[in-house]
């Protein structure tokens, strides 16, 4: 009997690695793109055809108008914000509704878990998570509560009830936490403005393609279709392994990708995880290859390192090859894809760090805490490549130094580079699977 596979794409460090590109990329060879995990707080960005497109809860493989997408049950929908999405398609001359299945189980963002999330951080004070505000974490906690709102309960009678009665618990808590429902705004507005638009947006989701995606999944895959899982966030942010309490709510590793759509272990296939050639983290906690020079400037500039749903700045950093390996395991990534690469094309040289120093001591594993002050990287310095490789197609063309400093990271993790990204457009990829 054969077992069709479900392949997974998904980040290795602090998000941002270019999932979005890859996963549009790699888009063609599969027949089913779903994302398992997340919400608004991801932004995934597309480029081709000289054409840049932003993506935050829609699946990353939706401007294939041949390939159904389809949105997990364990991803977080805010309405007004996956109707934005639909519009900034459509004005571009896609048609989301056509491939685009949602499933009845995912949880709903609620205007008041945005309030609610605001609250929290201010309460946190410079102990923040430098959260993207966009109600993750309250509503991945109503979730857990089981208080949470699913796209299954907008159909049922009992709605403005539920709706109602969570809403409540929300202001509440807020109360509770000092504030006033006045002190915060959602996306610049009042909370009865901003409700208003969201129901009305809630009335427009209802027309969409409403399922439960675990069936059609699994008969997706005993009829042979390819499927590919689209991560959001990364390794170095989940849950469970990431650098809490710095982290998402969510399971952001290949683990999340069963509970995440509803598949067995026993379906999954190849596991592509993504990293940038150097680091990036936004919002706060622990990032020990942090650079705060104009090495760390002049990789933000050219990365062009500013976040996709905030804006914010991102803090970069050499590569963590000690935080990668451990993302290696945790997934049991059976492929890399490394990006960014030409952000280094004019660096005379680039340094990999292949271990920490903790109190005096070299060690090459995560430390409970990465937070500790005694934390150190140890680097290696390799010669850069200063040679522009935007155009290179085939990893033999590749500078000499390029491939040394590849093969370094293939030694220290011992798994292969599939894939090397040399530009945002999904043309400039090399792909060495074939
Ligand atoms: P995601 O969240 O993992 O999908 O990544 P983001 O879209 O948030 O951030 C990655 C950024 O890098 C986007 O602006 C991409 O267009 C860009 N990008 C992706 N791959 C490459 C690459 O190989 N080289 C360069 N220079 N930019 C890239
Ligand atoms: P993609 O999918 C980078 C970060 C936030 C914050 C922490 C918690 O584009 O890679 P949350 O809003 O989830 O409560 O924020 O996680 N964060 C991301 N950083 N890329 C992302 O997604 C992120 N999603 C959340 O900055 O530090
Ligand atoms: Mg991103």
């Amino acid at each position: 009997m054969t077992i069709n596979k479900v392949d997974i794409l998904l980040g290795l460090q602090w998000g941002d690695e270019g999932k979005g590109k890859v996963v549009d990329f790699l888009s063609r060879d599969y027949d089913i793109i779903a994302r398992f995990n997340g919400g608004p707080n991801a932004g995934h960005t597309l480029e081709f055809n000289g054409m840049k497109h932003a993506l935050h809860i829609i699946p990353s493989g939706i401007c294939h108008q041949d390939k159904e997408n389809i949105i997990g049950n364990g991803v977080l929908v805010e309405p007004c914000i996956f109707l934005e999405e639909i519009a900034s398609l459509e004005s571009k001359g896609f048609s989301p509704k056509n491939n685009l299945i949602i499933s009845n189980k995912a949880h709903l963002i609620l205007p008041t878990h945005r309030l609610m999330d605001a609250a929290n951080e201010k309460s946190k004070g410079d102990k923040k998570i430098g959260s993207t505000l966009k109600g993750i974490g309250p509503a991945y906690t109503d979730k857990v509560a089981r208080t949470g709102i699913r796209i299954g309960d907008i159909f049922e009678k009992d709605f403005f009830e539920k709706y109602n009665s969570t809403k409540t618990l929300h202001l509440n808590q807020i109360k509770a936490l000092g504030f006033k429902v006045e002190d915060f705004k959602i996306a610049d507005k009042a909370l009865e403005d901003y409700e208003k638009e969201w129901f009305k947006s809630l009335e427009e989701l209802k027309k969409f393609n409403i399922q439960n995606t675990e069936y059609y999944i699994n008969n997706a895959i005993n009829n042979g279709k390819k499927i590919l899982a689209e991560g959001a966030q990364a390794t170095m942010l989940d849950i469970d392994f990431g650098s809490y309490p710095f982290v998402t709510s969510s399971s952001t590793i290949s683990a999340g990708v069963c509970s995440g759509l509803g598949i067995a272990p026993t379906c999954i296939g190849r596991i592509y995880g993504t990293t940038k050639a150097y680091c990036t983290r936004v919002g706060s906690g622990p990032f020990p290859t942090e650079l705060f020079d104009e090495m760390g400037e002049k990789l933000c500039e050219q990365g062009h390192e500013y976040g996709v749903t905030t804006g914010r700045k991102r803090r970069t950093g050499w590569l963590d090859l000690v935080a990668l390996k451990y993302a290696c395991m945790i997934n049991g990534v059976t492929d890399l894809m490394l990006m960014k690469i030409d952000v280094m094309d004019n660096f005379e040289t680039v340094k990999l760090c292949e271990k920490y120093s903790l109190d005096g001591t070299q060690i090459d594993y995560i430390p409970y805490s990465m937070s500790s002050a005694n934390l150190s990287p140890v680097y290696t310095e390799y010669d850069g490549w200063l040679t522009n490789v935007s155009k290179i197609r085939e990893f033999e063309d590749l500078p000499k130094n390029m491939k040394t400093y590849i093969k370094a990271i293939e030694d220290k993790t011992g798994i292969r580079v599939s894939l090397i990204s040399v530009s945002p457009d999904r043309e400039d990829t090399i792909f060495r699977n074939k």
